[in-house]
């Protein structure tokens, strides 16, 4: 070991990261790596086709290892973690709801059984604190026509088969700190977008179609309304949970910002110079929930934490991620992107 690196490992303070090659766990490790000088980080993520490391590309080995390795598998788990990390972060997940209907196995292994066995873990290695993150559609669908909202007392009631296996984590991880006293959090967020997000989720799924002039796929009326957050306040609010959060408590964070997907996509085009007449509205979702919106009270009271980036502005860094970026967009839409698109809308995407 160099002298170097002997004097990191006295000083840092280990944090293992699950799926942070993914969308939101990169954007995690970035900013622990950015704003956390104390902070190393072991990412452990299988890499499947959500993770890529090109997301943290500028990195090097010196506070950020990562091991390919996958959550379900108790081994690999128990061979990457060291005693006595300060926190395990777990966003390794299956993340898509229309994958979800379509086949939800590897939802339920992932999300619940791999969930376990990072608890698991967790116990046997004296983990200081496991933070899950979670997701609003664990608490179901909210009435389009009422002033409603999810709080951290709403009921879980999950509607698709990525929610149900996402609630069910959640029921382990009480579990395990009612049972256990292990010291946990739990962070259920609304719809995450900014840049590196995968192109099967609405917001990327515009931009890059729009940006190749491809149709715009959109469910139903497009009336459903979703809570949208930039994906840097999510990663904040996280780290707060993590650092004042109350053990064995769970954490509602959304910026208050409920969109109907059609203004979503109207919005998109407009900033792109492009015609609402890409639209094309195409079968539902299956079990399609109507509307999330988040009651944020307690991150707000609680923690401190309000979102730093507004819609407009945010909405613009990520479609100018997506612009500045157009080869990281036509390596992930390969074909097997492709096929799954063809599958799943009946049409082509990304042929030239
Ligand atoms: P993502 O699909 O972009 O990334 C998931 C990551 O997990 C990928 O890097 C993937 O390789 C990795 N992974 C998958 N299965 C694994 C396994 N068995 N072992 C190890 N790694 C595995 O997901 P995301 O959108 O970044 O979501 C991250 C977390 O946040 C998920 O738990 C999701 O449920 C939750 N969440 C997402 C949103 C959102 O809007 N995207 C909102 C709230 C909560
Ligand atoms: O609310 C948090 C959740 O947000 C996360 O837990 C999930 O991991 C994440 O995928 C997201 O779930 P949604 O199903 O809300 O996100 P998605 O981007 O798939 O869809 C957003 C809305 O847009 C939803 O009402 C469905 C609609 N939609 C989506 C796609 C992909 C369309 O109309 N057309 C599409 O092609």
């Amino acid at each position: 070991m160099t002298a170097h690196r002997l004097l990191l490992t006295t000083f840092m303070k280990t944090v293992f990261v699950t799926g942070g090659a993914g969308f939101i766990g990169s954007a995690f490790v970035r900013l622990l790596l950015e704003e956390n000088s104390d902070f190393e980080i072991i990412n452990f993520d299988a890499l499947t086709y959500a993770g890529n490391l090109e997301n943290l590309k500028e990195f090097d080995e010196t506070r950020h290892k990562f091991v390919k390795g996958d959550i379900t598998n108790r081994e690999e788990v128990f061979n990457a973690l060291p005693d006595g990390c300060e926190a395990i972060f777990n966003f390794a997940a299956e993340s898509h709801v229309d994958r979800s209907i379509n086949s939800a196995s590897e939802f339920v292994l992932t999300n619940v059984l791999g969930t376990q066995v990072l608890l698991d873990a967790a116990r046997a290695k004296n983990v200081r604190r496991f933070c899950q993150i979670s997701t609003d559609e664990v608490m179901g669908s909210l009435p389009e026509d009422e002033n409603t909202f999810f709080t951290e007392e709403s009921p879980l009631k999950p509607n698709s088969p990525y929610a149900a296996s996402k609630a069910s984590a959640e029921h382990f991880v009480r579990a395990a700190h009612e049972t256990f006293g292990v010291d946990t959090i739990i962070t259920r967020c609304g719809n995450n977008y900014g840049g590196r997000q995968f192109p099967e989720k609405l917001i990327p799924l515009v931009i890059a179609n729009a940006m190749n002039n491809e149709p715009i796929p959109l469910y139903g009326d497009g009336k459903y309304t979703r809570d949208w957050i930039f994906v840097e306040d999510h990663c904040r609010a996280i780290r707060l949970a993590f650092e004042k959060g109350k053990s064995g408590e769970s954490y509602n964070i959304g910026a208050r910002n409920e969109r109907q997907n059609l203004d979503v996509v109207k919005s998109i085009l407009d900033a792109l110079g492009k015609p609402h007449s890409l639209i094309k509205f195409v079968t539902d979702r299956l079990g399609h929930d109507r509307r999330y919106a988040i009651d944020a009270g307690r991150v707000e009271m609680e923690l401190g934490w309000k979102p730093r980036v507004s819609w407009e502005e945010g909405l613009q860094k990520t479609i100018q991620w997506y612009r500045e970026n157009q080869d990281w967009v036509n390596r992930v839409r390969s074909g097997a992107y492709r096929d799954y698109y063809k599958n799943l809308y009946g049409m082509e995407v990304g042929v030239k």
